[in-house]
């Protein structure tokens, strides 16, 4: 334990007295401890004494190829000595330029718009959606339709068409009304239902709502594949397809948040690539800086860009946040990009998620253990448990172990940085197993 005077115990009193920490209730900390981190290696943290902890969730899923990466490292020491950060409107400047023109190679989209976490790009998303079908004369498409158990971020537009009520209850007076259909997540299989059924009833109920509403609908958003705040809740790539189909029959937009799945955690560079679609609207943010700074962009079509090409200052996109298009997280970015392609990332994480899935058959055929997932590098199941206070306890004995993982609810998850290593998988699985032994 700290003593009082050290390193660790000085931080932490400071932070508390100082700090609102996020997505937290304060008071918790009276009897859980902050975790203070001096410095990070690879997929280790490091307090100030030394203790170590392996970042089993990416530090919220940002972080993809390590803590201190040299090559990002070095990138954004090049960029500081020429450009941290330049306004972006009536400006420009080389890394967001070259940004912009790597992602619309990957994703197929060709304009990219820029904000700073992955709420700005939602927001975008809902707002150049409204817009676009205003500049065509369709003002009345402006209600959007979201996925039960869906989650898109916490600020008021964003938080409109999550459903996760913990994080929505207490605003509910101040957001929209919108639309929430069911969610393909597979584990609603009723007997004798395979995951490709349960897209398709899903399908059946947007169609139903679409048919009807498509007047009043700007927008279907989806975080595709994975609904990840909400549980990491899977699906089948049919969904996808389905909706991209009936959102182009009803004339509504289709929006991919892929805030949490982009940048390969799913398998493919978006996860969207794995039914074949391409979006309207793609949202990015979390990996796309590999875990340094922040970033979000929302990608669109050259169709919909040119809906706001005029000569009314009022049919444009006025929307910003200042620092869009930072320099140094643009620099970042393109290094990230830089070692998908050097390391062939999505084919080495190929081989790297079937091993790791193997050493998971331990924790898929534990007692406690219920529809145990997997996509891409992405791990999870659901334990059972009849202790509400189940989520805090286990991310508590898992610190303990040396292990940083955040159970939501009583799903239990690994999303690991790509980097991370045989042993330290090895380490990862024992833990959890003796976790699942051992908190109630
Ligand atoms: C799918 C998805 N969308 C949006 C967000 C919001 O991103 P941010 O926390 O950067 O605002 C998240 C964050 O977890 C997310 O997972």
């Amino acid at each position: 334990m700290n003593s009082a005077s050290s390193p660790n115990a000085d931080l932490l009193s400071r932070s508390l007295r100082s700090v609102w920490h996020p997505c937290t209730q304060m008071k918790h900390h009276e009897q859980l401890p902050l975790v203070p981190i001096a410095r990070g290696d690879g997929a280790w943290l490091y307090d100030f004494e030394g203790k170590r902890y392996l970042d089993a969730i990416s530090s919220w899923w940002v972080n993809l190829f390590g803590h201190a990466n040299q090559r990002i490292n070095a990138a954004l020491t090049g960029q500081l000595d020429s450009l941290a950060h330049v306004i972006l409107a009536g400006f420009t400047h080389e890394p967001v330029v070259r940004l912009s023109e790597r992602l619309s190679a990957l994703t197929g989209l060709s304009h990219c718009f820029y904000g700073s976490d992955g709420a700005s790009a939602v927001e975008i998303a809902l707002k150049m959606s409204f817009h676009y079908w205003k500049n065509s004369g369709q003002p009345g498409k402006r209600d959007f339709v979201s996925l039960k158990n869906g989650y898109h971020g916490e600020t008021l537009g964003a938080l409109s068409v999550t459903d996760v009520p913990l994080f929505r209850d207490t605003y509910a007076a101040l957001l929209r009304q919108g639309t929430q259909l069911p969610s393909p997540d597979w584990r609603g299989a009723r007997p004798g239902e395979n995951a490709d059924d349960v897209a398709v009833r899903a399908l059946n109920a947007l169609e139903v709502h679409l048919a009807a509403e498509h007047e009043r609908t700007a927008a279907v958003i989806v975080e595709p594949l994975v609904q990840a705040a909400g549980g990491m809740a899977m699906h089948h790539p049919r969904f996808l397809l389905g909706a991209r189909t009936l959102c182009d029959r009803y004339g509504v937009h289709f929006i991919a948040d892929e805030i949490a799945v982009g940048f390969g955690r799913t398998g493919t560079f978006l996860a969207c690539e794995q039914a074949g679609i391409r979006p309207d609207f793609v949202c990015l943010s979390k990996g796309i800086t590999g875990g340094y700074l922040p970033l979000s962009v929302t990608m669109t079509s050259d169709d919909i860009y040119r809906a706001f090409y005029d000569d009314d200052m009022a049919r444009g996109f006025l929307h910003s946040h200042s620092y869009t298009g930072n320099a140094l997280a643009c620099r970042a970015a393109l290094a990230v990009l830089d070692i998908f392609e050097e390391d062939d990332v999505i084919a080495a994480n190929r081989i790297k998620s079937a091993r790791i899935s193997a050493r998971c058959r331990k924790i898929a055929g534990h007692p406690r253990i219920r529809h145990f997932r997997n996509a891409g590098m992405i791990w999870a199941f659901d334990v059972e448990t009849r202790d509400a206070l189940f989520p805090r306890k286990f991310y508590r004995a898992a610190l303990q172990r040396g292990l940083l993982l955040r159970p939501l609810g009583n799903t239990v998850y690994f999303m690991p940085p790509y980097i991370i290593e045989d042993e330290q998988v090895e380490m990862l699985v024992a833990g959890t197993c003796a976790l699942l032994d051992t908190v109630e």
